[in-house]
C-alpha cells in the first residue's frame, strides 16, 4: 500500500458460526487486505509497507490467486481490498477482480491511479469492481507530488477520479494527513466534494515501518491536531449528505488506543505479494513472530492454527494494566506493531493508551518531533529508502 494506509476496521462486529459464539476469542474472517504486489511508481515516506519490499520473482502467480480468491469465499470473507504496492502494476488485475466477483466477493481497489489508463479502470468496471479508493498526497500538485515522489502524480489521480465517478462507481478520497501537508486539508475537503466523492477519510500517519524512519518529518503539533478536529467536525455538519468524512488521529496524541484490526485475528487478515497471511499489514514489523503461507496451508487451517494468529488473539495473553482494565474487550490493548515500535515487546500494552506507563513519554515525544527543522523525508524505494 505504496501511499495510502490501510482501511479501517474499527466499526465490525465478531461474527461466528452457530454454535460456536463464545468458544473462540475470534469469528469468520470478514475483510481482506490483498497485497498484490510490493513494487509501485511513487515512494510515499509512510509506505505501510514493510523496510524489506518482497522481489517481483516471490510474488504469489495468477493461479495461485484464483485458488486463494476461491478459497476466501468458501471461510466466510465478504470483503476483499485489492491493495499493494500499486495492485494495477499486476497484470492479471482484472482477472482477480472477475473471479472475486464470480466467488460473490465485494471487492474495492486501493490504489494510488497513476498508472491506470481509462480503458484499464473501464474493464476493473465490466468485471464487478465495486469501489474504488485513490489515495491524494495534498491539494495541489507542489505538496502532492514532493510527498508522493512522482512528478505529475497529482494531475493522474484528479482524471483517474474524475473516470470512477463516470464510469459510476463509487469514489473514497483516502488523503493521508502530516505535519507538512495539514494546511492544505481544506483545500483537500473541497476537492473530495468537487470530485463528487462518497468518502473521504482524513487519515494521519500512522508511525511503523516507513512512517517511524520518518517520524521526525511528519509528526503534527498538538495545535495542528486541535484545529483539525475542529475543522473536520464543523465539515462533517455541513457536508452531511454530501461527503462522509472519517477521521483517523495520531495514536500518539490519543487518550485511549485505536482498536487496531478490529482487535488481533479476530475479523481481519492480510495476505502479502509472497502469500504470508499477516493479521494486520505490518504484522512483518514484529520481530520473533513466524507467518504462515498459503503455499504451504489452507487458509481455514492458517486462520485456526497459525501461531502469529494466536498469539495476541483474545485478552489472555495481556499484561497488566490491559490485564485487569474495563475496556479490554474493547480496544484489546491497541496495536500490536505500536507497541512493539515503541517498547521492543508486541506484548506490551500499546502506548497510545494513558494507562500504558509509557504514555507520557511518548507524548512528550511527539511534541519535540513535531517541532523538529527536519523535513527532508527518506523516500521508500526497494533499496532501503533514497534520502530526499
Ligand atoms: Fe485498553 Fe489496555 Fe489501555 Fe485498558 S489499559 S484502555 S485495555 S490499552
Ligand atoms: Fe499491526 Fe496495529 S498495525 S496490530
Amino acid at each position: 500500500m505504496p501511499d495510502d494506509q490501510p482501511p479501517r476496521d474499527d466499526g465490525f462486529q465478531l461474527v461466528t458460526r452457530p454454535g460456536e459464539s463464545g468458544r473462540r476469542p475470534y469469528g469468520i474472517p470478514l475483510a481482506v487486505l490483498a497485497e498484490l504486489t510490493h513494487r509501485c511508481p511513487l515512494q510515499c515516506p509512510y509506505c505501510s509497507n514493510p523496510l524489506e519490499l518482497e522481489a517481483a520473482s516471490k510474488e504469489l502467480a495468477t493461479e495461485e490467486w484464483l485458488r486463494v480468491i476461491g478459497e476466501l469465499a468458501g471461510i466466510g470473507v465478504l470483503q476483499i481490498h485489492f491493495s499493494g504496492g500499486e495492485p494495477t502494476v499486476r497484470k492479471d488485475l482484472v482477472a482477480l477482480v472477475a473471479r472475486a466477483t464470480e466467488v460473490g466477493l465485494y471487492s474495492n481497489l486501493i490504489t494510488s491511479a497513476v498508472m491506470l489508463p481509462r480503458d484499464r479502470l473501464a474493464a476493473l468496471a465490466d468485471a464487478g469492481l465495486n469501489h474504488v479508493q485513490i489515495s491524494f498526497q495534498g491539494a495541489e500538485p507542489l505538496v502532492a507530488d514532493r510527498v508522493g515522489g512522482f512528478r505529475n502524480g497529482h494531475a493522474k489521480k484528479l482524471e483517474v477520479a474524475r473516470w470512477t465517478r463516470d464510469l459510476d462507481l463509487p469514489l473514497t478520497v483516502n488523503a493521508v494527513m502530516h505535519r507538512q501537508n495539514l494546511h492544505q486539508l481544506p483545500d483537500i475537503i473541497d476537492m473530495a466534494v468537487a470530485l463528487d466523492a462518497d468518502r473521504l477519510e482524513v487519515a494521519h500517519v500512522q508511525y511503523y515501518g516507513w512512517a517511524l524512519k520518518n517520524r521526525q518529518a511528519l509528526m503534527p503539533t498538538l495545535a495542528q491536531l486541535d484545529e483539525t478536529s475542529r475543522l473536520v467536525a464543523a465539515e462533517q455538519q455541513r457536508l452531511k449528505g454530501v461527503l462522509v468524512i472519517d477521521h483517523v488521529i495520531p495514536d500518539y496524541y490519543a487518550e485511549r488506543p485505536k482498536q487496531c484490526m478490529g482487535g488481533w485475528g479476530r475479523q481481519f487478515f492480510n495476505i502479502s505479494p509472497a502469500g504470508k497471511v499477516l493479521p494486520c499489514h505490518a504484522a512483518e514489523t514484529i520481530t520473533g513472530l513466524s507467518f504462515d503461507s498459503v503455499r504451504d496451508h489452507s487458509l481455514d487451517w492458517i486462520w485456526a492454527h497459525s501461531a502469529a494468529f494466536n498469539r495476541y488473539r483474545g485478552t489472555d495473553w495481556m499484561p497488566e494494566p490491559c490485564r485487569s482494565c474495563a475496556h479490554k474487550e474493547e480496544d484489546f490493548g491497541g496495536c500490536r506493531c505500536q507497541a512493539f515500535a515503541l517498547t521492543g515487546d508486541a506484548g506490551n500494552t500499546d502506548p497510545a493508551c494513558a494507562l500504558s506507563p509509557m504514555h507520557a513519554r511518548i507524548f512528550a515525544l511527539a511534541e519535540t518531533e513535531a517541532g523538529s527543522a527536519q523535513n527532508a523525508f527518506l523516500y521508500r524505494t526497494f533499496s532501503g529508502g533514497t534520502p530526499e
